[in-house]
């Protein structure tokens, strides 16, 4: 554990020369929980159309492994996937896929999957198209996948910004925080945005978000920000059967309204996200080394 937060330590601090060029404003936001089942899927999918509605250009990359399912949530069937362009079989442009409001999608693959078993020089073209692909886009955002595996923390660490979703549940509070702390201890992040997901009441996102202030307050070093609550709504249940976001099919559900003002806070940088601060290709590829 120690050598590999070294690594990605490494990764994070790596002082290349960034051309001007590389990127312009592109915000790169990770979307982890300590635990599955959170929401982070139905955040993604609902945000990067909530902020492709305010005229951003967003990406989706579908990057957990274990359960890749933003196609699914967003109605599409993607002919091919990241595992493609990782063999080496398709380009990423022939994988990237458009959803509903013009938003661009990596769709992931799920099952047994090595990264370590992928030719470096198949790693390598992804990250060239990859960074290509970045300067075109406002926002991309990762859906990571759960937990604390190598492959979550290195796209947290290779990216500009995390953002960690929980739920009031006691188990859902304590995993995230198992998580904050990972990354405060190995020196990964300096701060994480929280979003409070199906909550049922203001005082219980708040009390939820209390917690684990409270607790990283006496011991972390890392600044914890709100960003929003999502409450809970059968909504979103309901629009995963139907395939469709519920932001586009029910704009005006408590959930949509909720995700609405979620991207505000981002697009407008209320809460001071960070801003060109990364070499995400050059990291990515680090990590994928
Ligand atoms: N705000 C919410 N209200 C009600 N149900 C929700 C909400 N957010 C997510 N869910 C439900 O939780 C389940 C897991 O959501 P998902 O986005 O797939 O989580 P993750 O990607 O973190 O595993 C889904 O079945 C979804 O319907
Ligand atoms: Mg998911």
């Amino acid at each position: 554990m120690a050598d590999q937060a070294e690594n990605l330590r490494n990764l994070m601090g790596s002082k290349r020369k960034i051309s001007p060029a590389t990127r312009k404003n592109t915000r790169i936001i990770a979307i982890s929980s300590g635990k599955g089942g959170a929401g982070k899927t139905s955040l993604v999918v609902n945000l990067a159309i909530a902020l492709s509605q305010k005229g951003k250009k967003v990406m989706i990359m579908d990057a957990d492994l274990g359960m890749a399912n933003v196609d699914i949530m967003l109605g599409l069937v993607p002919r091919y996937t990241l595992y493609d362009v990782l063999e080496g079989k398709k380009s990423l442009g022939e994988v990237i896929i458009t959803g509903y409001d013009g938003i661009n999608v990596i769709p992931g693959c799920s099952g047994i999957f090595e990264m370590e078993n992928v030719p470096l020089l198949q790693k390598q073209s992804l990250v060239k198209e990859l960074e290509s692909c970045a300067r075109e886009m406002d926002f991309i955002l990762i859906d990571t996948g759960a937990g604390i595996s190598n492959i979550v923390l290195g796209f947290i660490a290779a990216a500009d910004d995390v953002l960690i979703v929980i739920t009031p549940e006691p188990t859902s509070i304590t995993d995230g925080y198992a998580i904050i702390k990972i990354l405060s201890k190995f020196k990964l992040s300096r701060k994480v945005y929280l979003v409070i997901n199906m909550a049922t009441s203001m005082q219980e996102a708040l009390d939820s978000a209390h917690k684990i202030e409270t607790v990283a307050g006496r011991y972390l070093d890392i600044e914890i920000i709100r960003l929003g609550v999502i409450n809970f709504d059968n909504t979103v249940k309901k629009a995963i059967k139907e395939m469709t976001p519920f932001i586009f099919k029910y704009p005006r559900s408590q959930v949509s309204r909720d995700i609405i003002q979620i991207a505000d806070n981002i697009a407008e940088n209320k809460f001071g996200f960070s801003e060109n601060h990364s070499n995400f290709a050059r990291k990515l590829i680090n990590l994928l080394r």
